[in-house]
C-alpha cells in the first residue's frame, strides 16, 4: 500500500484525546480543524493538521482533493445483528397493522422465523449476506462494524454465523443466549446444551458474549449463568437490556463487569443513576426503537448523569432494518436531544471502546488506523443534519478508498 494524503480538507472533527471513551463534560470535547489534512501510511495516520503544518517534501503519495469536505473518523457500528438468512418483511407489514413485536415473538415468529431462515442457509450464503450488508454500512461511513451470532442457537449455525462475522471482516460476538430454540424444554435445558456443545468453540472464534435479558427469553438468574460461563471462558460481556422491562440487566452488568448494557428503552431513574456511577457504556438504540415504535432510551440523562453512552444501529431483520450509523445521529440529536458532538463521539470512541478497540479506532490521530469518512459538506455537522440524506462522499478504509459515491 501506498500512502495518502487527504489535502485541503474544509474541516476535520475528532474526539479529542490519545485513547479511551469520553463521559460527562467530555462527551462534547471534538476538536475541529479548519483547512486541514490527513496523512495515511499503509493502513495508520502518520499526521493529522492544518494545512500550514503540513510536512515538505512528501514525495510519491496518491492524494484526495479535500476540498468543500469535511473529514470524521470512520463510523464504529459497535451492535448490530447483520449475519442472518431471510427476512421479516412479512412481519414489517404485520406491525404495519397493527401487531407487536413481541405478540409475534411469543407466537413463533420474530426472533425465531430468522434462526429458521438462518439455520437453512449455507455458510458460504451467510457469508456472502454479511458481505453485502458490510458494502450498505460502508456507504454511510461505517468502517468497523461488530456482528452477533444468535439466529442459528445449534452449534453448526452458531459457529458458522460467527465465522461469517469474521470472514466479512467484522468483530464476532457470540449471542448464543438470543432466545430458546423450539427442540428445547426451557430456557435452562437449552444454556446446558449452549454452554456444554457450543461455548468452548465459540470463546475461541468471538471477542464477547450477548444475552438478551427479556420476558420470553432469559430471566436474570439464566443470564447470569450464561455470562459467567463466558466470562470463565475469557469472552468479554454484553447484555441486551431493559428492551420492554426493566428486569436487573444493568446491575448484572455492573456486577459481572460487563463492557455495554445495550437498548434501555425501558430504563428508570434509578437505572440511570447505577450505570453512571459504573464503568459500564450503555449502548443506545434509537433506530430500533424508532422501527417498533417504542419510547425512546434515555440518553439525554444519561449524558447528563456522566455515564458512558454509546450508539450503533442494532442492524437485524427484525427490530431494525436500518443500517445507517447518521440516521442514527440523526434520531439520537432529534429524539434523545444529545448534542452532535455527543453523538459523533458516542459512534467512534465509544463505540470502539465498546469493542475493546479505543486505543486504534475512532479518531484521527497520528498512530490510529487510516479509517476516514468524508462528508459531502463543509461543516461535519451535517452528517446528522442531513435526515437519512446520502451524505457520505468518500469512506477511505485501512489507508485505501473503500467507497466513493458516484453522481
Ligand atoms: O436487539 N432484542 C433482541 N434482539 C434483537 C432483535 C432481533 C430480531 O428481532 O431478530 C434486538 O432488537
Ligand atoms: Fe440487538
Amino acid at each position: 500500500m501506498t500512502d495518502l494524503l487527504v489535502r485541503d480538507l474544509a474541516q476535520l472533527a475528532t474526539p479529542a484525546g490519545t485513547g479511551g471513551p469520553l463521559r460527562g463534560s467530555e462527551l462534547r470535547a471534538v476538536e475541529v480543524t479548519e483547512a486541514a489534512f490527513v496523512l495515511c501510511r499503509d493502513d495508520r495516520i502518520e499526521a493529522v493538521g492544518p494545512m500550514s503544518a503540513l510536512p515538505a517534501g512528501l514525495g510519491d503519495v496518491e492524494e484526495i482533493d479535500g476540498r468543500g469536505l469535511a473529514a470524521i473518523p470512520g463510523l464504529v457500528d459497535c451492535h448490530t445483528h447483520a449475519c442472518f438468512g431471510g427476512d421479516r418483511v412479512n412481519e414489517f407489514s404485520l406491525r404495519a397493522g397493527g401487531a407487536s413485536y413481541e405478540e409475534l415473538h411469543a407466537a413463533g415468529g420474530g426472533i425465531l422465523s430468522t434462526v429458521r431462515a438462518t439455520r437453512a442457509a449455507g455458510e458460504e450464503e451467510l457469508v456472502s449476506v454479511t458481505e453485502l450488508h458490510r458494502t450498505w454500512m460502508r456507504a454511510h461511513g461505517t468502517t468497523t462494524f461488530e456482528g452477533k451470532s444468535g439466529y442459528g442457537l445449534d452449534h453448526d449455525t452458531e459457529l458458522a454465523q460467527l465465522r461469517a462475522v469474521r470472514a466479512a471482516g467484522g468483530v464476532p460476538t457470540w449471542l448464543g443466549a438470543h432466545t430458546v430454540p423450539p427442540e428445547y424444554d426451557g430456557a435452562d435445558a437449552y444454556l446446558d446444551f449452549a454452554l456444554a456443545e457450543v461455548l468452548p468453540e465459540a470463546a475461541v472464534l468471538a471477542e464477547a458474549a450477548d444475552v438478551f435479558l427479556e420476558r420470553g427469553s432469559f430471566d436474570a438468574a439464566q443470564a447470569r449463568r450464561y455470562l459467567e460461563a463466558c466470562r470463565d471462558a475469557g469472552l468479554a460481556l454484553r447484555l441486551h437490556g431493559d428492551q420492554f422491562t426493566e428486569s436487573g440487566a444493568i446491575q448484572l452488568a455492573i456486577e459481572l463487569g460487563a463492557r455495554s448494557v445495550d437498548h434501555l428503552e425501558a430504563t428508570g431513574p434509578d437505572g440511570v443513576a447505577q450505570l453512571a456511577a459504573s464503568e459500564v457504556t450503555g449502548v443506545l438504540l434509537p433506530a430500533s426503537a424508532l422501527f417498533l415504535g417504542r419510547p425512546m432510551p434515555p440518553g439525554r440523562a444519561l449524558a447528563d448523569a456522566g455515564a458512558l453512552i454509546a450508539l450503533a444501529t442494532d442492524f437485524n431483520p427484525g427490530s431494525a432494518f436500518c443500517d445507517s450509523i447518521p440516521l442514527v445521529l440523526s434520531l439520537a440529536c432529534t429524539q434523545m436531544k444529545l448534542a452532535l458532538e455527543e453523538t459523533l463521539v458516542a459512534a467512534t470512541a465509544n463505540a470502539a471502546h465498546v469493542i475493546g478497540r479505543a486505543d486504534r479506532i475512532g479518531r484521527l490521530r497520528a498512530g490510529f488506523a487510516a479509517d476516514i469518512v468524508l462528508l459531502d459538506a463543509s461543516d461535519w455537522r451535517h452528517v446528522a443534519y442531513h435526515l437519512a440524506g446520502d451524505v457520505v462522499h468518500t469512506v477511505v478504509e485501512g489507508g485505501a478508498v473503500a467507497f466513493r459515491r458516484t453522481a
